[in-house]
């Protein structure tokens, strides 16, 4: 299909050919010495002590359950309207995931109050998925947490670069973990960073990523060690120097990427306020700063929704929908009782528009006008 406008578009030039060339000439391939300078160039910029480079963010969730000790009969709390992986990571360990509602149609992450009603003997760990990059209410999280003896992982897969009351989001749970999937803030095309300031979980975490063994190809070819023991039971989730390199690059350009993003936000703001008024923007004043990931809007009650996003189609735009939710999947059927009304009136209603740093001032007020010519259409 010949997007007009497309949903998303990666910010690549010749820096991201060179950076690749440059490991290609190096004759060095896996984990090396690139990767070790993303993940502290990573660590400084987030402001955490300890960053894994790893395969996606998925591996990361999926270590980061592991790490804290997941297993069978453990709960943990996070929110139905979230990427599947999310859920999927808890329940690659045998624990079982339990759903929040979201704050509310302005508000679209998990809410503490929701949190609070789904705590069991049985809950270990909260995970957070900061919506659109817009950052959970960690302040109240923290203290549920604290409160009731609870880890919190942060899915930060859309708040690269957000955050709140001075602090980076990826900071504020006890593990935090990151995209680099094709459609995000940076992008390596397959990629992620999970991040803690826990040294204990640290050494597990990079463990987990590599078999469990106590050296790496990278060490034994420096001539720093000549064999290695296994000590758990661990996977490969590393990351290649080819996409640490692109992550390099990706990473210096991330926060003026993250500036167009919010300037483009109000920009939509704007136009729909004064085109659509009947269309909810969420997020409008949330506390912190985002990174702007994606552009959620609201149709009003009773809109057919597939209709809508089939007329922005016929005009070129394309739109998407962020997210069916977790527990309407088939794979999630027997093994939710979640009762969500919030979440339920939202994923009928949520449509998200176009965004990318390099979306024009004038497809902005393009794709207002055709949202209000699309709502006017008669049923
Ligand atoms: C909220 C959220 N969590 C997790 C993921 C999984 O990320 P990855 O594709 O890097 O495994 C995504 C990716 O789209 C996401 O949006």
């Amino acid at each position: 299909m010949n997007w007009l406008i497309p949903l998303s578009d990666i910010d690549f030039g010749p820096e991201e050919s060179a950076a690749v060339l440059s490991v290609l000439e190096s004759r060095w391939l896996t984990m090396g010495g690139v990767t070790q300078a993303f993940e502290s160039e990573f660590s400084a910029y987030v402001g955490a002590k300890h960053s894994l480079a790893v395969s996606n963010c998925t591996a990361a969730l999926h270590m980061a359950c592991l790490a804290i000790g997941l297993g069978p009969g453990d709960e943990v709390i996070l929110p139905a309207l979230t990427f599947v992986a999310t859920a999927n990571a808890v329940r690659y360990t045998g624990a079982s995931p339990v759903f929040a509602d979201v704050t509310s149609e302005r508000n679209l992450n998990i809410s503490p109050e929701s949190i609070e009603q789904r705590i069991t003997p049985k809950t270990r760990a909260i995970i957070v998925v900061h919506y659109g990059g817009y950052p959970c209410d960690m302040p109240r999280i923290m203290e549920i947490a604290k409160k009731n003896n609870l880890y919190v992982i942060e899915d930060d897969a859309h708040a690269i670069g957000s955050e709140l009351d001075g602090i980076k989001l990826g900071n504020w749970g006890d593990i935090s973990c990151f995209s680099f999937f094709s459609n995000k803030n940076m992008t390596t095309g397959e990629g992620g960073m999970i991040t803690t300031n826990d040294d204990g979980f640290a050494e597990k975490l990079r463990l987990f990523r590599s078999h469990g063994m106590t050296t790496m190809t990278w060490d034994r070819h420096k001539g720093h060690a000549w064999s290695y023991d296994v000590v758990e039971l661990g996977y490969n989730y590393r990351i290649d120097e080819i996409r640490a390199a692109l992550g390099r690059v990706q990473l210096g350009k991330l926060d003026a990427n993250n500036i167009r993003r919010r300037s483009l936000v109000q920009q939509y703001r704007e136009a729909l306020q004064e085109l659509t008024p009947e269309i909810i923007v969420p997020f409008e004043d949330h506390p912190g700063i985002s990174a702007a990931h994606i552009m959620p809007i609201l149709l009003p009650v009773g809109t057919d929704r597939t209709r809508f996003m089939e007329s922005m189609k016929a005009n070129g735009i394309q739109t998407s929908i962020h997210y069916p939710p977790i527990h309407h999947f088939t794979a999630y059927q027997n093994i939710t009782d979640a009762i969500l009304p919030v979440t339920e009136d939202v994923v009928q209603r949520e449509v998200t528009l176009p965004l990318y740093p390099s979306l024009s001032d004038e497809d902005v007020v393009l794709v207002a006008k055709t949202i209000r010519e699309v709502l006017a259409l008669p049923a």
